[in-house]
């Protein structure tokens, strides 16, 4: 069951439902802070504080993959529409934060009189923000958005088009998933598209330790605001009382895994009560939470995971520094 709202004559917002069996953010915090070792899912770093503090990385100086993939899209933008056959219809995975889709909005609207855009985002807030902006710019534009989850979304068959599709997945989200939800995120969403179609995949490439771990632990502590929000949330949200300044924000390079691993790591000792969970979280000094997990690829790995998903690799463009990767991956 979906809830259709036309908004305007050019946005049309569809709610996908949650499917039963879905944790909610308290449940998955309860199993995370019991386990060993602790762990909490990066998905809830993203309420509106931390968008704020995420939007705000994107622009440090240390964070240099937004930057790599605007170059790389301002640059090649023209060409990345124009790979596959006009008209194209788009729809993207997460609703980005405009600059970067708007640049290839910009581009197929020179090889297209209309464009038909649907973002999936799971915040209905940040998908209606960004649509309506979006239908405001551009009058050759109509927006068919998705609230949901990405797995939702695309299970429920509610993308449908007569045209050739476009997905996008940029910003190397997909570095977040482990490995085996990545492949089933890209089966899924190969099953949504048909032969022919094509997935713009953004993904950020392995590098030297030293500049990973730099761009997820920025001196002026951004980075270290945003992974303790996720404590501040828990804390607003389930009535929690972790005091924030005893963990500190600790960032690895597994080399051996290709992923940027971020930690909480307690100070000292302590035992912090979640009071709507009923729960005590006992820590010892030195004690970790893993936040997150940022997957790094080679050109090749990314390919592979496409073949494994049904898509052929057809062209891949670079930033000059050659750190980031934007890669199309044709529908078989
Ligand atoms: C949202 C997946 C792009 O892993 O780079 C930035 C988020 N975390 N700094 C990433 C993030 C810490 C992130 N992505």
């Amino acid at each position: 069951m979906t809830i259709h709202t036309a908004v305007s004559d050019r946005f049309e917002l569809i709610t996908v439902p949650r499917s039963r069996g879905v944790p909610s953010f308290a449940q998955d915090v309860a199993r995370g802070l019991r386990s060993k070792p602790k762990r909490l899912p990066s998905k809830y770093f993203y309420d509106e504080v931390g968008s704020a503090l995420f939007d705000t990385i994107t622009r440090l100086p240390e964070y240099y993959l937004t930057r790599a993939e605007t170059e790389i899209l301002s640059q090649w933008g023209w060409q990345i529409v124009r790979v596959l056959d006009a008209p194209l219809d788009f729809v993207e995975l997460g609703s980005g934060s405009a600059i970067k889709t708007r640049l290839l909005i910009g581009e197929a609207l020179r090889v297209q009189p209309q464009l038909q855009y649907s973002p999936i985002d799971i915040s209905t807030e940040a998908i209606r923000a960004s649509s309506m902006a979006l239908v405001e710019s551009y009058s050759a534009l109509s927006v068919r958005a998705y609230a949901g989850d990405y797995f939702d979304v695309l299970g429920s068959h509610a993308l449908v088009s007569d045209r050739k599709m476009l997905a996008m997945f940029m910003g190397s989200n997909i570095g977040n998933y482990e490995p085996g939800e990545a492949k089933q995120l890209l089966a899924l969403l190969g099953g949504a598209l048909r032969a022919g179609d094509g997935l713009l995949l953004g993904a950020d490439l392995k590098k030297d330790a030293a500049t990973l771990e730099l761009a997820y632990n920025d001196p002026t502590g951004v980075t270290a605001a945003f992974d303790r929000n996720l404590l501040a949330r828990i804390n607003r949200e389930l009535d929690g009382a972790f005091e924030l300044s005893n963990f500190t924000h600790v960032v690895r390079y597994d080399a051996a895994r290709g992923a940027v691993d971020s930690f909480l790591e307690a100070r000292e000792r302590a035992s912090v009560p979640i009071r709507s969970l009923g729960l005590r979280v006992p820590f010892a000094a030195g004690e970790r939470i893993h936040t997150e997990s940022s997957y790094k690829f080679t050109v090749e790995e990314i390919a592979a995971l496409g073949r494994a998903a049904g898509f052929r690799p057809q062209a891949v463009w670079h930033d000059r520094a050659k750190r980031f990767s934007v890669q199309l991956l044709v529908k078989q």
